[in-house]
Formats: C-alpha cells, sequence, structure tokens
C-alpha cells in the first residue's frame, strides 16, 4: 500500500501531465483551475460550514475552499493514502495555517465519519477510480447533512475519442484487431475507469437517495499536432499508479513485439498531424 501512496503523490505531479508539451502543461493546469471553480461555485461554500475534500490528492479543492473559508469553518483533507495526506498537511505547514482544517485517512466507501456531519463533499476524479460506485455513493450520502451537498467532477472515460478513430486503417497493421481490442477494454464492467457513464452515476445518486441529481455532461473538444515520442508516453504512462498503461492492456491480446510495431505505426502516421479529441466528462451537484 505504502508504494501505491508514494506513487499517487507522484503520479499527481508528474504523470498528469505525461507527454504534454510546455503549452499542453499550462492549459491542463488552467482547465484543472476550472474544473476547481465549477465544484466550489456549485458547493457555495459558507464560513462555519464542514467541508469534506474526498480524495483530496495533493489539495486542489481543499486548499482554495480552505482559502474561502478563511479557516472560518473546517475542511476535512480526507484521502486513502497517507502520502497525499502527508504532501497536504506538509503545505499546511509551510504556510503557517494551524487551524480550520483536518486530516483523515479514509476510503470512501468506507468514510470514517458518523452520518449527518459534514454540510458539503467536494470531490474530483475519485469514483473514476473506484470499481463499486454505489457503495461509495452511498457513504457520500451518509455523512451528509439533510440538505448537504456533493458536488463532484468525474472524466467519463469511455466515451472519450478511441485511437482507431484517429488512425487510417490503410496504415496499419492488423487495424480491426486492434479496434475491436480497444473497444473491449474502453467497455469493461470490471475497469473502474470505463464501467460508467453519466446516466449510471445518475442512477447511483437517486438510489443512494439524492433528490433529483443534477449531472451535467460536458464534452470538450482540444487539439493539437503530434509531436514525436508523443504516442510512447500516452502507452506506457499509467492513467493512475495502481493500473496497468494502455501498452500493458494491449498486451493481453497481442504479443510485445505486435504492440511495439502498433505504436510505432500509430506514432509514425500521426506525427506532424492536426488531431482534434474529445474528453467527456460530468458534473455532479446533488443536494440529500
Ligand atoms: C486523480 S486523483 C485526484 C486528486 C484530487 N482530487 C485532484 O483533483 O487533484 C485521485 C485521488 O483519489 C484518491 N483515491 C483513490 N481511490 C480512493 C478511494 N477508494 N477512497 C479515497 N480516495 C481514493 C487517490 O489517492 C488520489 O488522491
Amino acid at each position: 500500500m505504502s508504494d501505491i501512496c508514494k506513487n499517487w503523490t507522484e503520479w499527481l505531479k508528474k504523470n498528469r501531465f505525461a507527454g504534454q508539451t510546455p503549452e499542453m502543461i499550462e492549459q491542463t493546469t488552467k482547465w484543472l483551475e476550472a474544473v476547481r471553480d465549477v465544484i466550489l461555485v456549485y458547493a457555495e461554500i459558507k464560513p462555519y460550514e464542514t467541508i469534506l475534500d474526498i480524495g483530496c490528492g495533493t489539495g486542489l479543492l481543499a486548499f482554495k475552499a480552505l482559502e474561502l473559508q478563511e479557516c472560518k469553518g473546517k475542511v476535512i483533507f480526507s484521502d486513502m493514502f497517507k502520502d497525499c495526506l502527508d504532501d497536504c498537511k506538509k503545505i499546511l505547514d509551510e504556510s503557517g495555517v494551524t487551524e480550520g482544517y483536518e486530516i483523515l485517512q479514509t476510503p470512501v466507501e468506507h468514510i470514517a465519519l458518523p452520518e449527518s456531519t459534514v454540510h458539503k463533499a467536494i470531490m474530483r476524479s475519485v469514483l473514476v477510480h473506484v470499481v463499486n460506485k454505489q457503495p461509495a455513493i452511498n457513504e457520500i450520502y451518509r455523512v451528509l447533512k439533510p440538505g448537504g451537498k456533493l458536488c463532484a467532477f468525474e472524466p467519463v472515460i469511455r466515451s472519450n475519442t478511441r485511437y482507431w478513430e484517429i488512425l487510417d486503417s490503410d496504415y496499419i497493421d492488423r487495424y480491426e484487431d486492434f479496434k475491436h481490442a480497444e473497444n473491449e477494454i474502453m467497455e469493461n464492467p470490471l475497469d473502474s475507469l470505463c464501467n460508467f457513464d453519466e446516466n449510471t452515476l445518475r442512477t447511483n445518486l437517486e438510489i443512494a437517495g439524492f433528490s433529483i441529481p443534477e449531472v451535467k455532461l460536458q464534452e470538450v473538444r482540444s487539439s493539437y499536432v503530434v509531436q514525436e515520442n508523443m504516442v510512447r508516453e500516452w502507452f506506457v504512462n499509467p492513467p493512475s499508479p495502481n493500473q496497468p498503461s494502455t501498452k500493458q492492456r494491449f498486451l493481453r491480446y497481442f504479443e510485445e513485439e505486435t504492440v511495439e510495431k502498433f505504436m510505432a505505426q500509430v506514432q509514425e502516421y500521426l506525427t506532424g498531424r492536426t488531431i482534434s479529441l474529445k474528453t467527456n466528462a460530468v458534473f455532479i451537484n446533488a443536494t440529500k
């Protein structure tokens, strides 16, 4: 577990920008801040409220919530992994913040808090790492006070642009086989990254007891020119520390040599081309 913990903070600092040019990193950072701000607008944070950041990671949401509350109230930095929390604590200590927060190591599936104790639960990209989403959403509902809100963002990976959509079948060996494998990978019900969409999340929220939850689908289109070596970065960097990389996923279907050849052909075909990618996500605003 400790390895995974360490890897999470490392991943958040480095891997989430893997394969990106400095301009793309700047764009991603701005986008993360924009997502954070939407979640916090939904949350309508007020002084003296208790705010729970679930899966806080390196504190993207929690630090801003703390700033908005001016330490009048309580922001709970919670995460399953200690290294993330140690990282946040270090920043809090270095910034001289001594009150208005609590650190809580807990999984979202069993939140270590009594029921009806939290005014707002905020969360970004956490359910996407949880295979069984219903028990996690039930837990969030349990710890919220009546009238409390869950405000969250989750990427909906299974409806993102797939590799086969931006490739040319005449150029890539075994194009149909790779297309078939990719479709299976992206629709695997046991894979936390791909086993949900906006409709399944809405159903999960309703089953938990949230009344008429708002689940807004956002489709973002981004275009950029593919650089040398970008494809290897896409393929070998894991989507999270405890998940196989795209290359490892394809290795369940093909020999190493075949996957390497595919990667080389994808790189060759895409280098210098402008590609347009669709990434879907949802914003959740649900009241208990
Ligand atoms: C993609 S990161 C997002 C971090 C942070 N919310 C942000 O927006 O930068 C996912 C976070 O969820 C945490 N996490 C993963 N599975 C979890 C679980 N079952 N319960 C609680 N936290 C979890 C990880 O430790 C990690 O910090």
